[in-house]
C-alpha cells in the first residue's frame, strides 16, 4: 500500500523567503525513501488559523492518509503548531509524540522543550516534528518504521496487531 503525505513547514523566515525550508525537503525525501507518495507541500507562517486551514483542506479535500508538520512546536511566542493540530484533531493520540520526546530525551535534554503533538482528524494521522533538520531526523527516524502499521489499521486496510515481538 503507497500511502499519500503531506507536508507542512511553519516558519516566518521561510514563508518570507529569507530562509530555506531545509527540514521541510528533509521529510519530503525521508517519505519517499519510505515508499511514500508526496501528495503536497506547504510552507506557512506561524498564524494558528492558517494552520488550520491548511490541515483541515490536506485531511478533508485532498484526503491524505499522513500529515507531517515541522517548526512552531518551540516555545517562542509566534510557535502555534500543537495549538492548531489540536483544534482540528477528532482523536488524540499521545504515543506518537510520547516516542518521539522518549528517543530524544536519549539525544539530548532540549527535547523536552518540543511542544509537538499527534493526533487523528478523520482519516487521516497528523504528526508534529519540531523545526531543525537535525532534530526532523532524529524524530523522524525512529517513528518512521511504525506509522504504516497505524495507518492500516486507521484506513481499515490492516488486520490485527502482530504477534511477532520484532514487527515494527
Ligand atoms: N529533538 C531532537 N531529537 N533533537 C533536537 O535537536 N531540539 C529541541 C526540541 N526537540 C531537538 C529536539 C529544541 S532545542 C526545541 S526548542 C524544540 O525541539 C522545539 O523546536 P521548534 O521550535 O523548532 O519546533
Amino acid at each position: 500500500m503507497k500511502w499519500k503525505a503531506a507536508v507542512i513547514t511553519l516558519s516566518d523566515k521561510g514563508a518570507k523567503g529569507q530562509r530555506v525550508d531545509e527540514s521541510g525537503m528533509l521529510i519530503k525525501r525521508m517519505l519517499e525513501e519510505a515508499g511514500y507518495e508526496i501528495a503536497g507541500y506547504s510552507l506557512l507562517p506561524d498564524e494558528q488559523q492558517l494552520i488550520e486551514k491548511e490541515l483541515i483542506r490536506f485531511s478533508d479535500e485532498e484526503k491524505v492518509d499522513l500529515i507531517l508538520t515541522t517548526g512552531g512546536t518551540g516555545f517562542s511566542p509566534r510557535d502555534c503548531t500543537p495549538e492548531a493540530t489540536l483544534n482540528v484533531a477528532t482523536k488524540n493520540v499521545p504515543g506518537i509524540a510520547e516516542a518521539m520526546r522518549y528517543a530524544s530525551l536519549q539525544i539530548t535534554p532540549r527535547a523536552m522543550l518540543s511542544r509537538a503533538v499527534s493526533v487523528i482528524r478523520g482519516e487521516t494521522l497528523i504528526i508534529n516534528l519540531p523545526g531543525s533538520p537535525k532534530a526532523v531526523k532524529e524524530n523522524l527516524e525512529y517513528i518512521l518504521p511504525s506509522l504504516s502499521h497505524g495507518l492500516g489499521i486507521l484506513k481499515g486496510v490492516s488486520g490485527e496487531c502482530g504477534t511477532s515481538l520484532g514487527e515494527k
